[in-house]
């Protein structure tokens, strides 16, 4: 197959009118399909339906004698915390069990920094701005409409496939007004990469010019494999204080895409510091959490072999899907030279590069065939992707005949909009 470089004028005009018919027939269709949401589908919440029955109004008293409906024990049960002790790597007295939602542990953690500062620091980070984090991009749009809701400036960070690129870290690091770097570890949003050992200790090692520099670790796909390989991600709470930095890293996850999407466990996991810290601002801001939720959970969930067993159930259901999306695009696209994507061996989502340029186009054309898709941009800090080349592809909602439909859509939106933009330039 030539690419599209080696076309002669005609025959590249010949490939768009054809391709053109194509989209026309596409749009005739009157498709309504959405592929912008990271949710888990229904028959994937129907999963955990059981669970909806417990504890049960007999039995709502934990390990410890704690009455579960009553309030108290901010940290969280210590069976929740021990149940996911190994999805965190840390030992439960470093971990703390909130309530359902892992941005909102984020957002939290970033508000008592700015208002009250952290361990190691000089104060409040409101007071010393302006500060910075590092975003390694593509990434995940809702870490930056954090930061920039609280005015935080960010740097992207490009990343490389096998984490951020840390000589750019580095180089950052070295200005002490930057205080942080997102970190989405494993399966990345987007892109699906899992951070090498080497990028986790050059990130422990950091020599970052902010005392207080912390490393937001959303280690939101920690069990969520598609295949039966299992990434070997590096400790990053033992890797920091192997390297004389403790407080730096701040470990979340949350069982959104575990059991409930929004009526999971979120929760944290750093330096006994560190909970320390947190736990004096979350103990005002709360008396404690939904700790019949936690039982829920651990009575339904069990031990790390029944987190396993729930995944390979979820992995039966939205692992054709993924493969309808490479299917469909390595179908349209291969050998075109005109298209990049991703095949992620867990998490969310398929990260898809088109020719730089056409990013804005291929939505457009997407969503006039009735194809929903997430703007162009949301993938970098202030919704701007400087070569307008990158676009997340999420395929777990819809149902997997509407997958394929979507993918091969898209795919065709992405050879039009390449051949048009050649066409014209
Ligand atoms: C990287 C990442 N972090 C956090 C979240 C949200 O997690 P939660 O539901 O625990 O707030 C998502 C959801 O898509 C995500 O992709």
């Amino acid at each position: 197959m030539p690419s599209l470089s080696t076309l002669s004028p005609d025959a590249l005009a010949e490939l768009r009118s054809k391709l053109r018919g194509e989209y026309e027939t596409l749009k005739a269709q009157g498709l309504k399909l959405d592929m912008t949401r990271g949710k888990p589908a229904s028959d994937q919440l129907d999963l955990a339906a059981e669970m909806l029955a417990l504890p049960g109004n007999r039995d709502t008293t934990a390990e410890d004698g704690t009455d579960a409906r009553n309030y108290g024990n901010l940290q969280g049960l210590p069976e929740a915390r021990a149940l996911f002790a190994p999805v965190l790597g840390a030992p439960p007295e470093q971990i703390v069990i909130a309530n359902n939602s892992s941005l909102a542990l984020m957002h939290d953690v970033l508000v008592y920094a700015l208002l009250k500062g952290v361990p190691g620091g000089d104060g409040p980070w409101s007071k010393q701005e302006p500060i910075t984090i590092l975003c390694p991009v593509p990434g995940y749009d809702r870490h930056f409409a954090l930061c920039e809701g609280f005015g935080i400036r960010m740097i992207p960070i490009p990343m490389t496939g096998e984490g951020p690129d840390m000589a750019a870290v580095e180089r950052e690091a070295a200005d002490p007004s930057v205080k942080g770097i997102w970190c989405v570890p494993q399966y990345s949003n987007p892109s699906g990469e899992t951070y090498s050992d080497e990028t986790v200790r050059r990130l422990a090692a950091l020599k970052a010019a902010a005392p207080d520099f912390r490393i937001l670790w959303d280690n939101a796909y920690a069990v969520h494999h598609l295949t039966e390989a299992r990434p070997s991600l590096v400790d990053i709470l033992e890797a920091c204080t192997q390297a004389g930095h403790p407080d730096r890293p701040i470990v979340f996850t949350s069982t959104s895409k575990v059991t409930l999407a929004g009526a999971g466990l979120a929760m944290l996991a750093a330096s006994s510091a560190n909970v320390k810290w947190y736990l004096a601002q979350a103990g005002r801001r709360s008396i404690g959490p939904d700790k019949l939720n936690q039982l829920r959970h651990v009575r339904f969930l069990r031990d790390a072999a029944g987190i396993a067993a729930h995944m390979d159930r979820h992995r039966a259901l939205i692992g054709p899907k993924f493969a309808a999306v490479e299917e469909a695009f390595a179908a349209r696209l291969d050998g075109w030279d005109v298209a990049r994507w991703s095949r992620p061996l867990g998490g969310y989502f398929v990260t898809l590069d088109v020719t730089d340029g056409t990013a804005s186009q291929v939505v457009r054309l997407a969503g006039e065939a009735g194809i929903a898709l997430t703007p162009a941009g949301a993938t970098h800090p202030y919704g701007r992707d400087p070569h307008d080349r990158t676009l997340r592809i999420a395929p777990t909602f819809p149902k997997l005949d509407a997958v394929r439909t979507a993918a091969e859509a898209v795919a065709l939106c992405t050879l039009l909009a390449a051949v048009e933009a050649r066409a014209a330039g």
